[in-house]
């Protein structure tokens, strides 16, 4: 017989499929095209990513479901289908929204996640932790793009579905999706396993450039080289591909990814005024607690003689201030 897992996942698949025909065949679905067509989705992109849509009706999904063997129960727990509170009748989860499926590593559809198409709230509304789709220990786009990832030993990492399906089209066929949340322990091992070198590549935002900086840790710590690719004057990878063009993400973008180090060093200068001694002299220290973390010799020496070429300062007394520091963490 067939367990619950594999008939969560078939429930999946079936409407993952449903969604694709109702956005790419049907008139209900024509909105949703155009939405898709006006960021610049073409239909390869909507195909290759299998994006799909969902009626802004309250139990379609559920009778189509239904209809073809699957319990209220079931569905439930694979969290497509919800009851309400009033007056305990289930209704689907996702109504008029473009829907993103996510696969697990074996290709299977595990879960989803509906974009509104106008104003509204959530702006994603996703599929909840199910027997069969773990948040912690999923990246979007990674099953797809994996055989890339390890034929280029590199990938690069966005935080949204939009980012990652429009560098697609600009021809990043490494990168996979954060969804928004953090990296956990789980997804540095599977990208550890898989790729060296990683490149981040997340909004311009604060929330983009500190979860830049807790991932790139968690990275560099597990052993992979970190690389970061800043977006300037746009948002975030998609809306600069919009404005930019897919030649100026892949040299201008990708193509001038700062060191993790450089990065770091860029960073630190938020909010601060290095013409200030205080800030200055805060500065300097954060950027020698980073080099006395470093195991390569050479490597804290080209960074020591770069801030004091930087402040016109003695490369003794930094290479003194740098081992103080050095010891006082070992
Ligand atoms: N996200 C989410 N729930 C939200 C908002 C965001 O799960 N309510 C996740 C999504 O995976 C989203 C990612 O966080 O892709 C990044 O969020 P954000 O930058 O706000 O969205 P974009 O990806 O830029 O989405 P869009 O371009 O469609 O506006
Ligand atoms: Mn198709
Ligand atoms: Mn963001
Ligand atoms: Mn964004
Ligand atoms: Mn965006």
């Amino acid at each position: 017989g067939t367990n619950t897992y594999d008939k969560m996942i078939e429930a999946h698949e079936l409407l993952r499929q449903f969604y694709h025909h109702l956005l790419v065949n049907t008139n209900k679905g024509q909105e949703a095209l155009e939405y898709l067509t006006r960021r610049n989705f073409t239909r390869e992109m909507i195909d290759h990513f299998q994006i799909g849509y969902c009626l802004n009706e309250w139990d379609t999904s559920l009778k189509f479901l239904k209809s073809r063997g699957f319990s209220e129960e079931l569905l439930e727990k694979a969290g497509l289908i919800i009851k309400s509170e009033s007056n305990h009748q289930y209704f689907d989860r996702f109504r008029g929204r473009i829907i993103f499926p996510i696969f697990d590593m074996k290709g299977n559809t595990v879960a989803f996640s509906g974009r509104v198409m106008h104003k509204g709230e959530p702006k994603y509304l996703n599929s909840p932790e199910t027997p069969i789709f773990h948040k912690g220990k999923t990246l979007y786009n990674f099953y797809q793009a994996r055989s890339s990832i390890r034929k280029k030993q590199s990938l690069v990492i966005f935080e949204g579905f939009a980012d990652c399906i429009a560098a697609y089209g600009a021809g990043v066929d490494n990168g996979i999706g954060a969804m928004g949340t953090a990296l956990t322990e789980e997804h540095v091992h599977m990208i550890k396993r898989n790729a060296e070198r990683v490149i981040l590549c997340f909004d311009s935002d604060s929330a983009g450039q500190s979860a830049t900086l807790k991932a790139g840790e968690l990275l560099q710590k597990a052993g992979c080289t970190v690389q970061v690719a800043m977006i300037p004057e746009a948002k975030d990878p998609d809306e600069y591909i919009l404005t930019h063009g897919s030649d100026a993400f892949i040299n201008k973008v990708i193509g001038t990814s700062l060191t993790f180090m450089a990065f770091k060093m860029k960073y630190y200068q938020t909010g601060k005024n290095l013409k200030n001694e205080g800030d200055r002299l805060a500065y300097i220290e954060q950027v020698l607690g980073d080099i006395a973390t470093m195991d390569n010799a050479i490597e804290r020496d080209v960074y020591l003689r770069q801030l004091a070429d930087e402040f016109s300062l003695s490369l003794d007394a930094l290479k003194q201030q740098e081992r103080q520091l050095y010891y006082m963490h070992k």
